[in-house]
């Protein structure tokens, strides 16, 4: 007898939206001695050139003569594997790397005429290397009213200039977006916010630097999402920043790729917290994600994760390194699409080790995923019906994991069905927008929920309730990363 065929589709609440754009910066840095034209460029949505520096005595961008050639073949270069890939130029708000003295950047951002020459000249040079925008990196808040009032007329001077040299050009504006710290605010001044959420696509949140051997003899996580016992960690900053007026559309999550590494006072205590006696491994103690695989034996029991501050740090007899694996790689960028945030940037594309952060991030899913349920027939067949209002789908918990256990509750009795044999589970990461329009996802994982039968790489832990028309069914899923 051939079953009649049904299928329903569940969303989670928050897909409601999903549609929406989800962005996927890169940042290439010059210092970073990795070729261009070897970044899977697959991997993003946008990369952005670092850097260009402010003449101290022009205002205008100073291009170092040896990064001239990679920059200004280097929208045409990515483009090569990735068309539609979106390109920015960094400006670091110095006279020269290195230089921390912001005295340049402020007494242009202070000035009307040496704004003027800055402004200008970040759109030519822009436009001249066929950069699609222009990312401002990295001002920290100031206590200084004057300076933080100086930097929001910036923006607007900025905006303005974008917005008439779009229509004299008859190209797209360009895109304007800064990099920030992670706490918007320093005492009783903040960041412009105003003429931030005006004038700037999207702020680049630096939301790590939080722990560093050079400052502290005590183990830490350099980029804590959250943190029990103090406010500096991800979490509070990316709250700071939405409680302050910018919405969290308009914030791009920092990933690091790269790790900090102490010397521990006693090998055995060795958790986050634990006594050290200053950096490991080089001065200041950074190593980057690539060297932390390929010299210092980090895999396997080494290597632990805590999801309390979300982050892995390695054990090697008494060096000690805090640093994000794939899996509070993943836990992040959870995090970020959960809170609604842009979508994340990572610091620096060089440093990853053949793309395992990079393509744990891009194919970190949730919340886009959509839940099928599926009656089959004996011949195999099945149909996708349009979601309806019968179906319930909440997350119960997972953001602290690299899992995710979601619990979904179908009621049967809204189906008109003549026979109704609910007998496969299917979930796939897909693009709801897709599904509505009827197509099947090309991947997807199925498990048969009469048997309890794990599946691919899913295991259904849970269920109450028997397939019957009427009848409430609950299932939890496992998923326990990626598909
Ligand atoms: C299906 O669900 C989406 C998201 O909740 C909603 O926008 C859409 O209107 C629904 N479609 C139908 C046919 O119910
Ligand atoms: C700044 O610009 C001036 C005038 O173009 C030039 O002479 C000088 O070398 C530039 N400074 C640096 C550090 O590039
Ligand atoms: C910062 O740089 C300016 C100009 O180069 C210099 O006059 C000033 O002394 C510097 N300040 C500090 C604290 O180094
Ligand atoms: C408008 O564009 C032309 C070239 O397309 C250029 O010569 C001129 O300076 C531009 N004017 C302004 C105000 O940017
Ligand atoms: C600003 O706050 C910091 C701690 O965040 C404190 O050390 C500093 O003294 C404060 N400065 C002023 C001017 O209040
Ligand atoms: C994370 O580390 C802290 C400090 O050592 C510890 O108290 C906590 O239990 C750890 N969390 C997990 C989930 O292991
Ligand atoms: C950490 O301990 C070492 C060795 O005792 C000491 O030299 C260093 O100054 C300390 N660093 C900090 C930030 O306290
Ligand atoms: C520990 O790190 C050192 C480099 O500092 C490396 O040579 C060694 O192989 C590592 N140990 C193990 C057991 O992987």
């Amino acid at each position: 007898m051939l079953f009649t065929i049904i299928s329903f589709i569940i969303f989670l609440p928050s897909l409601t939206s999903s549609s929406e754009t989800w962005i996927k910066v890169g940042s290439w840095f010059s210092f970073g001695q990795f070729p261009v034209a070897d970044i899977d460029t697959t991997l993003f949505t946008h990369l952005t050139f670092g850097f260009a520096l402010i003449n101290s005595s022009t205002y205008e961008l100073r291009i170092a003569s040896d990064n001239e050639p990679s920059m200004s073949t280097f929208t045409q270069v990515v483009q090569q594997k990735n068309p539609s890939i979106v390109t920015l130029l960094s400006i670091l708000v110095q006279s020269a790397v290195g230089d921390t003295n912001l005295s340049t950047f402020y007494s242009m951002a202070t000035q009307p005429s040496h704004r003027t020459s800055f402004i200008e000249s970040s759109i030519y040079r822009a436009r001249h290397f066929g950069f699609h925008g222009l990312d401002l990196c990295c001002v920290t808040p100031d206590t200084s009213t004057t300076k933080m009032e100086a930097l929001g007329i910036l923006f607007d001077e900025w905006r303005t200039a974008i917005n008439r040299e779009s229509k004299n050009s008859t190209q797209p504006p360009l895109i304007l977006t800064m990099a920030g710290h992670y706490l918007p605010s320093k005492n009783t001044t903040s960041y412009p916010m105003e003429s931030i959420r005006r004038n700037i696509d999207w702020v680049h949140i630096v939301s790590y630097f939080y722990h560093l051997p050079t400052m502290e003899n005590f183990t830490g996580a350099h980029s804590a999402l959250y943190d029990p016992s103090s406010n500096v960690c991800t979490d509070y900053g990316i709250k700071e920043w939405i409680s302050r007026g910018l919405p969290a559309k308009k914030m791009v999550l920092g990933l690091l790729y790269q790790g900090y590494a102490w010397t521990l006072l006693d090998p055995s205590a060795n958790e986050i917290g634990s006594p050290a006696t200053g950096p490991a491994i080089t001065s200041d103690g950074l190593i980057f994600y690539k060297s932390i695989k390929s010299s210092m034996g980090c895999d396997g029991e080494k290597v632990r994760y805590n999801s309390t501050y979300v982050t892995n740090y390695c054990i090697n007899g008494s060096v000690w390194i805090s640093y994000d694996d794939a899996e509070a790689i993943r836990t992040k960028v959870s995090y970020a699409r959960e809170k609604g945030l842009l979508g994340y940037k990572a610091w620096h594309v060089g440093n990853d080790d053949n793309w395992v952060l990079s393509k744990a991030a891009a194919a970190t899913w949730f919340p886009h995923f959509v839940v099928l349920g599926i009656l089959r027939d004996d011949m195999g067949a099945d149909l996708l019906l349009s979601n309806s209002s019968c179906c319930r789908a909440y997350k119960q918990n997972g953001l602290n994991t690299n899992s995710l256990n979601v619990r979904f509750t179908f009621t049967l009795s809204s189906f008109h069905l003549p026979l109704p044999h609910f007998r496969t589970f299917v979930f796939s990461s897909w693009d709801p927008a897709l599904i509505l329009g009827g197509r099947r996802p090309p991947s997807y994982h199925e498990v048969s929920l009469d048997e309890r039968k794990l599946g691919l790489s899913n295991e259904v832990i849970a269920r109450t309730g028997p397939f019957k028309r009427g009848h409430e069914m609950e299932v939890q899923v496992h998923l326990p990363s990626i598909p």
